[in-house]
């Protein structure tokens, strides 16, 4: 369709109209130039398509469709492969049912476990979160139905979320909350990108000209449409000038007139409304040129599809040999989520599941010596004294007592944060009776985001079994039975309580302003860098074989910030299972002078070994592996200097590191005044060699008992007290303290030489 020819056809009216959506879940169709509408759904892990009472929350039904792991699972499978399959899956469900997009991914980072949509999101680490969401999107996307990157950007509170200001410097947005949009967008280009409610800085971001055109567009290359949030739309003139170009769900045509007002009094350019309109009906027509409407939609296999998925994603936190269970055990299921798991979260993902399979259909199925006693009740957040007694009597009467515990539908939801980090009191209270009942207790946990475990050390095992989709009991009876070998490893940190959190003194912000104060210092980045004790690492997740790492291998020992190296690393099943494990690569640089995490996460590949097999792994570190984002030139950059690439099976069990030197290529600029300090200037090659010949009767003057001749400058800045003080003085001490010909004319030489 030539898209340009249309729009040129089309009223301005008719322009502006097509700028915001029909209805809640419709693009606006042309009628009198044939042009029909587009519809739209949530995601991302499944459907939620409505086609009768329509809201953005998850209230209202939608059609029953199937319920896959949300991101805070499929995200600790660290399988970029297994979740483009499931993206395809998607997007053959999104053709069966006729929809052009589906809402997602969620990519927002986890800035802290409280977080009330952490559960859609994949982790606090947004290199991992980039990869998994450019594995999606290629996913739905080789079926010919885009997808909607979401919320960008800096959407990582629920609380006041539609009005708030994320606050953030820089480097921050560039390091930790830009880059898993970024990834997405240079890696699998998504059809569409949803603009955050939130402000960003100041600006909403539905009318925030760099970050939706000059970030998003000209530095990335993205080329489809922004949509806002729905209702996320403050001045609509302002957004179509920035890059805004659908809003959803529409105004009933008031946004539609201001455009219209806009243009017609030179406030907004023609053209940006055109163009709006052409990036939307690209997108329209590359989904109506490829609808398959006849692409079948085989439910049954999709659910089964999710217990697969489910398994890989399941994260094995604790096991002291307990697990696997014989399937001869005797094992009391305990708790109401072995019967009814809580497999997703609340809010505009909540899916209309055709089916669900509990852990205890599961196992009843395939025939294996359970009992059940419910122990709590989720809704009613609590165990009577009877549901206690009756668990208690249950775990007795069992070898194994396996506890179904997390936390209940209303404790994380979208549109509110959680207030603390703790399972619900009567859950911890069962915890702690069964474990006392049964020395062989195992907790399976269903939460979309951190827990306080304050029984961990009285109970044997303990497997994260995240929000892992309406099949996820099929899954934790084959983990739990020892037919799938967990291999999921957690996207994020468990701190050991909620005050560890880096942005905990912050979080939320004061009335509209958020600001984030602990900058870089995210996740892992923070723990590692204070050293911190932390109740499970990123990276974590156990399995019933073991695996080492050994012979890690660099390409070079030396290479330029143009240069790719390559890190190659043993991996070997040194136990008696065939199993995955996630080998993960660090990057961290020795000595920097900006303040950076101790590492970072480069790359991670999901490997599958046989007992006592040995593979290679190998992986590319490119110059962004090892750079910082400057903020004076506004990109990235590598500090010349050594940097130690680490490869291990968590964040803090590294096992094999390598170091290699990185030379820049890039020279920054400098521009140095009377105020510049001798610290700064001598660390720079040139500037020293320059103030050198000055410098002789200054060191005389502060350390007579300096090397007379050196060469490098940097030598005058001795341990000596005197050169230390020398040091952080400004060049214009030189006036004050130099023994003898400073002045205002030598300096002013000085200066000249100095910037060149
Ligand atoms: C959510 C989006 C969702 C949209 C449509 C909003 O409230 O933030 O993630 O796609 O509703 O339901």
């Amino acid at each position: 369709m030539d898209v340009k020819a249309l729009v040129a056809q089309m009223t301005l009216e008719e322009k502006a109209g097509l700028c915001s959506g029909l209805d809640f879940w419709h693009t606006k169709p042309v009628e009198r130039l044939g042009v029909p509408s587009v519809m739209v759904s949530d995601g991302p892990h499944g459907l939620r398509k409505q086609d009768d009472k329509v809201d953005h929350l998850g209230v209202n039904d939608s059609i029953k469709a199937v319920c896959m792991p949300a991101a805070c699972a499929t995200a600790a499978s660290f399988d970029r492969d297994l979740i483009g399959r499931m993206g395809q899956a998607i997007g053959d469900s999104c053709q069966h049912e006729k929809l052009g997009v589906v809402l997602g991914p969620a990519v927002n980072i986890k800035r802290s476990p409280l977080c009330g949509r952490n559960f859609e999101y994949f982790s606090e680490d947004p290199y991992l979160a980039g990869e998994m969401s450019a594995a999606y999107i290629s996913g739905v996307q080789s079926k010919n139905v885009g997808t909607s990157i979401k919320h960008f950007a800096a959407n990582n509170q629920e609380h006041r979320r539609m009005s708030s200001s994320s606050n953030a410097d820089e480097r921050t947005l560039r390091e930790i909350y830009f880059p898993a949009f970024e990834i997405s967008v240079r890696k699998a280009q998504p059809w569409t990108v949803m603009c955050s409610y939130n402000r960003l800085n100041g600006t909403y971001a539905s009318e925030h000209p760099w970050l939706l055109t000059d970030v998003l567009r000209k530095e990335w290359g993205f080329e489809g449409y922004v949509m806002s949030d729905w209702g996320a739309v403050s001045d609509r003139p302002a957004g179509v000038a920035a890059g805004l170009d659908l809003e959803m769900p529409g105004s009933r045509g008031i946004n539609d007139r201001k455009i219209v007002a806009a243009v017609k009094s030179g406030e907004l350019d023609e053209k940006a409304v055109d163009l709006a309109c052409e990036r939307i009906l690209t997108i329209n027509y590359r989904y109506l040129e490829n609808a398959k409407p006849e692409t079948p939609w085989d439910q049954e296999a999709d659910h089964q599809f999710s217990a697969q998925i489910a398994g890989e994603c399941m994260v094995l936190l604790k096991n002291d040999g307990v697990l696997p269970l014989d399937k001869g055990t005797n094992a009391a299921f305990i708790g109401e989520f072995a019967a009814k798991p809580r497999f997703q979260g609340g809010g505009s993902s909540h899916i209309n599941c055709f089916k669900t399979t509990s852990a205890l259909e599961a196992a009843k199925e395939q025939g294996l010596s359970v009992t059940y006693a419910q122990g709590y009740s989720a809704a009613e957040d609590q165990a009577t004294d009877e549901m206690i007694a009756q668990a208690v009597e249950a775990a007795r009467a069992a070898k194994v007592a396996v506890v179904f515990a997390g936390l209940p539908d209303a404790y994380e939801s979208e549109g509110y944060d959680r207030r603390h980090m703790a399972m619900p009191v009567c859950q911890n209270r069962l915890i702690e009776a069964v474990a006392e009942a049964n020395p062989n207790t195992v907790v399976v946990l269903h939460n979309g985001s951190p827990v306080e475990m304050p029984w961990l050390g009285k109970v044997r095992a303990v497997l994260e079994a995240y929000l892992g989709g309406q099949a996820v009991g099929i899954a934790a009876v084959r983990v739990l039975y020892g037919d799938v070998n967990p291999s999921g490893h957690l996207a994020e940190t468990f701190p050991v309580k909620l005050a560890d959190n880096p942005s905990h003194l912050f979080y939320g912000g004061e009335g509209n302003e958020a600001d984030y104060r602990e900058g870089v210092f995210v996740g892992y980045r923070y723990y590692d860098k204070k050293e911190m004790e932390v109740l499970f690492p990123f990276g974590h997740g156990l399995s019933y074989t073991t695996f080492a790492l050994s012979d890690l291998r660099l390409s070079a020992d030396k290479i330029t910030d143009q240069e790719t190296l390559t890190a190659t690393v043993k991996v070997t099943n040194t136990g008696s299972r065939p199993g995955k494990t996630v080998v993960q690569l660090y990057v961290g640089d020795k000595e920097s002078t900006v303040l950076r995490p101790v590492r970072e996460l480069k790359g991670f590949e999901k490997v599958e070994l046989q007992p006592g097999e040995s593979r290679d792994v190998t992986f590319a570190l490119d110059k962004r592996a090892f750079a910082y984002w400057n903020t004076q030139i506004h990109d990235w950059h590598v500090e010349t200097g050594a940097f130690t690439v680490e490869a291990g099976l968590s964040s803090r069990d590294l096992q094999a590191s390598a170091e290699v030197t990185v030379e820049s290529t890039v020279e920054l600029p400098r521009h140095y005044t009377a105020d510049s300090i001798f610290m700064d200037i001598m660390a720079d090659p040139k500037a020293a060699k320059a103030i050198e010949p000055m410098l002789a009767g200054i060191r005389k003057a502060f350390a007579p008992n300096a090397e007379e001749n050196s060469e490098v400058a940097e030598a005058a800045v001795s341990s000596d007290m005197s050169m230390a003080m020398l040091q952080y003085m400004p060049l214009r001490g030189l006036l004050s303290f130099s023994p003898d010909t400073v002045t205002d004319s030598t300096m002013e030489e000085l200066l000249n030489a100095l910037n060149g």
